[in-house]
């Protein structure tokens, strides 16, 4: 089986950790490297959970590259009160005995992405950071990327303010970098992410699972189960993991070629992906794939495959 090159940046928090453990499963997929960004938590815990996970996933051998502590303008502000003082829940998993890697991000990255020309899919589940220094120290990066596909933005609405999406506005300097590089760009918004949620009732049966990865899941995921709903969803929203599977199985997704630029200025708007999907003709480009429906049931029944098959 010819097998499709990825690479995971990652701030590795609650869903970047089911992300990865689904990722490491999907036969399809070679995982040629990753790398840790700061965002939902410290750039430190990023970076040992991301490597904590793939040890846990039996897949210690998946070097794991640190990147940026802070985005590029400003001060890091992280989601503490969502994926926890460590980044994972709470949760406590075996520390991996992995050589530690101290190559910066950008300089790995750039490297792998040059000696696979043109095949490798860069998947970032984090503030687009990393990619964004990429891009910057290495412009010719962008014409050597197949495609990247990030968690991020939203063509409606948002998550951290009533139009920005956390991703985004943790770094939208970088984002606006990344939207208008070139490179082709798939984005995994709210818009869709939203719907690939787990129901109460869907996690629960998830926490019947006897399996290590499971149990991740289970002690990773209760308190936000206890509180999501001051966060008005309908249930947990697996946000990280929509823009791996659909590596495998992109006939589950429905998506529209659009403009999509990022607001950088606005007191109230900035980190915005501005797009209204329609009259976005009026950019100079529709630059971006947005991602807008999944199929829930399947991706739900993959998901309990998956932590099943631990
Ligand atoms: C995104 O922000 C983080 O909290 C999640 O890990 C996901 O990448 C959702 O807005
Ligand atoms: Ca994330």
């Amino acid at each position: 089986m010819n097998k499709l090159p990825i690479w995971i940046d990652t701030d590795t928090g609650i869903d970047d950790a089911l992300a990865i453990m689904i990722a490491c499963k999907l036969e399809q997929l070679d995982i040629v490297g990753a790398s840790a960004v700061a965002g939902n938590t410290t750039l430190e815990n990023a970076f040992r959970n991301c490597a904590d996970v793939f040890n846990l996933a039996g897949r210690a051998d998946v070097k794991v590259y640190p990147g940026a502590i802070k985005p590029l303008i400003g001060e890091l502000k992280t989601a503490a009160g969502v994926h926890g003082d460590n980044g994972i829940g709470g949760a406590i998993i075996e520390r991996s005995k992995a050589p530690i890697e101290t190559e910066k991000a950008w300089d790995a990255m750039y490297k792998k992405t040059k000696e696979l020309n043109k095949d490798l899919t860069i998947i970032a589940i984090g503030p687009l950071t990393n990619i964004a220094t990429t891009i910057i120290k290495y412009p010719d990066f962008v014409e050597h990327v197949k495609q990247l596909n990030i968690m991020g933005g939203a063509a409606d609405g948002g998550n951290v303010s009533p139009c920005a999406e956390f991703n985004i506005l943790a770094d939208p300097e970088a984002a606006e970098i990344v939207f208008i590089s070139g490179m082709k760009v798939n984005m995994f918004g709210l818009d869709v992410t939203h719907k690939a949620y787990l129901a109460d009732e869907e996690v629960l049966d998830l926490y019947k699972i006897d399996t290590k990865a499971a149990k991740l899941f289970k002690d990773s995921t209760s308190v936000l189960l206890a509180n999501r709903k001051k966060y008005y969803l309908h249930g947990l929203c697996q946000h990280d993991s929509t823009p791996i599977v659909y590596m495998v199985y992109p006939e589950w997704f429905k998506s529209e070629k659009c403009g999509v630029y990022v607001e950088t200025r606005g007191n109230i708007t900035r980190g915005k992906t501005v797009t209204d999907l329609w009259s976005d003709t009026k950019f100079k480009e529709r630059n971006c794939e947005v991602f807008l429906d999944i199929d829930r049931q399947k991706f739900v029944k993959l998901i309990k495959e998956i932590l099943s098959s631990y």
